[in-house]
């Protein structure tokens, strides 16, 4: 595998091309970005926290039956995957209340949300990712009604995968975003799931354990993605 030209540069990874034509190699960066960007940071070492943590995430996902597009873990940083087309929907999956659909709708925060809550983004940057419905996704050609449908059952169950591997290691699972590419057809999960996609709660302590420490500044960032990261790979 010889790595070439970078496809892509996005606020946290770098896609870059292959020898392989169906094969990428993802990039993680330290770099960290808030409320579309207003807000910008470093968090040191975060993209190799995050690309081990994602690389076990994937291969839990893997065994359970959930297709993804991870490969394999390459080096420090780099993950190799299947090349997707990206669906322009970000897939945001709620356990508890907190964060923008507190403001939103007012709910109370830490509200538990049972059955869990799909919503769907429009993934531009430009627009500040909008909150989109169904109806909005078939207007806009973003995907077709089946399509949306796997979406939503592969979200599920992906969180009945998460829940208890994070239960089991102390956190709570509050909310998560995904994102999904096509491949040949077929539905993959991709990006990264980390605490940079995450929101996780430390059962004891209710401490987030997540981008929010550096979205709400609350302090000793690096410490809090090593120690979710302990808890993923010990
Ligand atoms: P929200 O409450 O701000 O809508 O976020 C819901 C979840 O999605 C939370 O776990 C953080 C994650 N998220 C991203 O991964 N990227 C984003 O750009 C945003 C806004 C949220
Ligand atoms: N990734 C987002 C941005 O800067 C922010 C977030 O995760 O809250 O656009």
């Amino acid at each position: 595998m010889i790595q070439g030209d970078m496809l892509y540069e996005g606020k946290a990874k770098k896609i870059f091309l292959t020898d392989q034509p169906d094969e990428v190699v993802q990039y993680f960066k330290d770099d960290a970005t808030a409320f579309n960007a207003q807000k910008k940071g470093t968090i040191l070492e975060k993209g190799i926290v995050n690309n081990k943590i994602s690389t076990r995430l994937f291969e839990l996902l893997e065994q359970a039956g959930v297709a993804t597009h991870f490969l394999k873990k390459l080096s420090d940083r780099e993950m190799l995957a299947r090349r997707v087309k990206i669906l322009p929907i970000e897939v945001v999956i709620r356990n508890r209340a907190t964060g923008s659909i507190i403001k939103r709708l007012g709910l109370e925060e830490g509200l538990v949300i049972d059955p869990p809550l799909i919503e769907f983004f429009y993934k531009d940057d430009s627009l500040g990712d909008p909150l989109i419905t169904e109806d909005h996704i078939r207007m806009m050609n973003l995907a077709t009604s089946d399509q949306v449908a796997s979406l939503k059952t592969l979200s599920l169950k992906i969180n009945e995968v998460l829940k208890p591997f994070f239960q089991e290691r102390g956190m709570m699972l509050v909310d998560f975003k995904l994102e999904f590419g096509l491949w040949n057809g077929q539905i993959l999960l991709a990006d990264e799931i980390s605490p940079d996609t995450c929101r996780f709660w430390d059962i004891q302590t209710g401490e987030r354990m997540d981008k929010d420490r550096f979205r709400k500044d609350l302090g000793r960032i690096e410490e809090t993605y090593q120690e979710v990261l302990r808890r993923v790979c010990a």
